[in-house]
């Protein structure tokens, strides 16, 4: 902390406690700032809205960077840079940079408090609203430090909106340096160092750049997996319990599976964590995970009653909302919440907004910031420091071709590499094309703090644990469209009946088909009653179109070697099966 007062130089320092009144000063000085306005108390108590720079919306991938002593450790897929020239440029940027503001002393843990499975980070930041975000999101304050006063050991993370308070600088709502942007990662000495953002994952530094980036690189050296995935629990009719872990990018449905209302009668979801998970063995040879965040920062746009009505009962209350649009009643309101907009609103910039308006109210990337504990279906064991044992991997992004709604792997191998290779057309949670489609392995492609392909052999090697209880893997797609640019598959409650199908292929209890690129349900297995699909809908559902199949893979193989030398042989190996399969060998 004096090392860093001195580098930044701020007005004062602040360190946080935690508290529930600490949290009310800070929103309240955020209120005096206008970074924020507290929303009415009759509509949604105890709840504020702030709205951002135009400039700052979301991740910046191409400001995020690996500084790892070798370019060939970050790899082909990570932005790297020389460690030794980052730390000049960050002795340059942070020079100074908090002058005239508080630098705020955040202390918190990732995972339950002092858990042999959690990690102790100190956030230093110069942004109120990242202090108080941070108590949402993590378990911050002096316990943290009661921690740390015990192990000792943590993850520094240095963070500044870089927009220095000099001798008659004005401060403005949302202070931020948006063309001078640095996310950056020192894998080897597990240092975080933020600079321009207060957005997100680009700011609240325990989530993305310590709970993936650098817990990837922890993950690979001890052997446990660090995923950006969510966690549930489903219960049958009958009472059996399984959990599943699904990886999915950004904005591509974790949060709403984690909450998900079943519409098959008797089912049960219940949420463990709806973005990332640290996954360890047991003794018993299972992997066991938890969840290393105590809030949820949650897509707002899409959010509905009809929708995710768990994640609606979530936020009725002490809520942080970035970027929304505003209401004349002060509330909030996305595309989506309802089947109407309101005839009038304050949009997210801040301007007049009709439905004629002719760009959308609430930013795509919207976010409600919210404590986990407020979730009407957190499963009682979320916080369990042992964790819960996973059955179950699932993957998927958005595809509107060729993917087909569900699909298992044939093995440990087979799933890896289905993983491995999966594409997602791009969403509004970080900065770039949305709808483009890119290879997004893992759902981790801005989040691994390494090179890709040791990460795929990691997963490998995983599979090879002696006494290992591996989950099965699965493939989804809730994305694919048909010709007129329509859903075919109606998602959200609905996804309730591939769970279960996921849920009885564990019990070797439902039947699939084989095909080239995995085991399918015939429709018949799927259960599909009470659902109206056109016959159409239901046949590209489950549809394995070979020549589709076959057409992708020289992209497959460009990608891949991409990926370098480094590349397990393994992956060859896959491909020459899936060409063998496709011929009918
Ligand atoms: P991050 O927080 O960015 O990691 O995203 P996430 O994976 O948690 O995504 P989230 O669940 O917030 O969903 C993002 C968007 O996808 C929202 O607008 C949802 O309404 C939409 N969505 C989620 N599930 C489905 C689904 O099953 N079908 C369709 N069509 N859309 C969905
Ligand atoms: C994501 O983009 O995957 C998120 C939001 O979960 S952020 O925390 O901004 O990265
Ligand atoms: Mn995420």
């Amino acid at each position: 902390m004096r090392e860093i007062a001195q580098l930044t130089r701020p007005q004062a320092v602040y360190w946080c406690d935690g508290s529930a009144a600490e949290y009310e000063r800070l929103c309240q000085e955020l209120v005096e700032a206008g970074t924020i306005e507290r929303l009415s108390d009759a509509r949604r108590p105890n709840s504020y809205l702030a709205r951002s720079d135009p400039d700052d919306v979301g991740r910046v991938e191409d400001r995020t960077f690996i500084c790892s002593a070798r370019q060939n450790d970050a790899g082909p897929t990570n932005n790297w840079r020389d460690p030794a020239q980052m730390r000049d440029r960050i002795a340059a940027l942070f020079g100074g940079s908090m002058e005239g503001r508080t630098m705020y002393v955040v202390p918190f843990s990732m995972g339950p408090l002092g858990s042999d499975k959690s990690y102790i980070g100190v956030q230093l930041t110069d942004s109120a609203y990242v202090a108080a975000s941070m108590r949402i999101m993590t378990r911050m304050g002096q316990p943290a430090l009661n921690v740390l006063a015990e192990s000792g050991s943590f993850v520094p993370c240095v963070h500044s909106v870089g927009m220095p308070l000099m001798d008659g600088v004005q401060d403005v709502p949302w202070p931020c340096n948006a063309e001078n942007k640095y996310i950056v990662h020192f894998p080897e000495t597990r240092e975080i160092w933020s600079y321009g953002s207060g957005y997100g994952g680009n700011a609240l530094l325990g989530k993305k750049c310590l709970a993936l980036r650098i817990a990837s690189v922890m993950a690979r050296d001890e052997g446990w997996l660090a995923e950006h995935m969510l966690i549930l629990k489903l219960t049958s009719p009958q009472g059996a319990v399984k959990y599943f872990a699904a990886a999915f990018p950004s904005a591509c449905g974790k949060t709403n599976l984690a909450m998900l209302v079943p519409t098959l009668p008797g089912w049960k979801v219940e949420t463990i964590g709806d973005d990332i998970a640290w996954m360890k063995f047991g003794a018993d040879g299972r992997l066991y995970a938890i969840n290393p965040e105590a809030g949820f920062f949650g897509v707002a746009p899409g959010t509905s009653e009809q929708t995710n009505p768990h994640a609606m009962a979530s936020i009725q209350r002490d809520t942080l909302f970035t970027n929304c649009a505003l209401s004349d009643d002060g509330d909030v309101w996305w595309e989506g919440m309802t089947k109407h907009a309101p005839s009038h609103l304050i949009d997210w910039r801040g301007d007049e907004w009709t439905p004629e308006s002719d760009s959308p109210a609430a930013h795509p990337n919207a976010r409600f910031t919210v404590s986990a504990a407020q979730c009407p279906v957190i499963a009682p064991e979320w916080e369990d420091p042992a964790g819960v044992p996973i059955d179950a991997f699932l993957f998927g992004g958005r595809r509107a071709t060729v993917a087909p709604l569900v699909r298992e792997a044939f093995d440990w191998q087979h799933g890896v590499f289905l993983a491995a290779t999966m594409s997602s057309e791009k969403t509004a949670a970080a900065a770039g094309t949305v709808g483009e489609l890119r290879f997004d392995p893992f759902a981790m492609l801005p989040f691994c703090g390494y090179n890709m392909a040791d990460y795929f052999a990691h997963w490998l090697k995983i599979g090879r644990r002696k006494g290992a209880r591996l989950p099965k893997i699965f493939y989804v797609n809730w994305f694919r469209k048909d010709a007129e640019g329509e859903f075919l598959w109606p998602g959200y409650g609905e996804n309730s009946r591939v769970l279960e199908w996921v849920f009885r292929r564990c019990d070797n209890d439902a039947e699939a088909r084989e095909t080239p690129i995995g085991l399918i349900p015939g429709p018949m297995d799927l259960n599909l009653s009470g659902l109206e699909l056109a016959p159409r809908a239901l046949h590209e559902l489950f549809e394995v179109d070979h020549a589709a199949v076959r057409a992708e893979l020289p992209q497959i193989r460009d990608y891949l070697d991409q990926l370098g030398e480094r590349l397990p042989a393994e992956f060859r190996t896959q491909l020459a099966r899936i060409e063998r399969r496709l011929s009918g060998e």
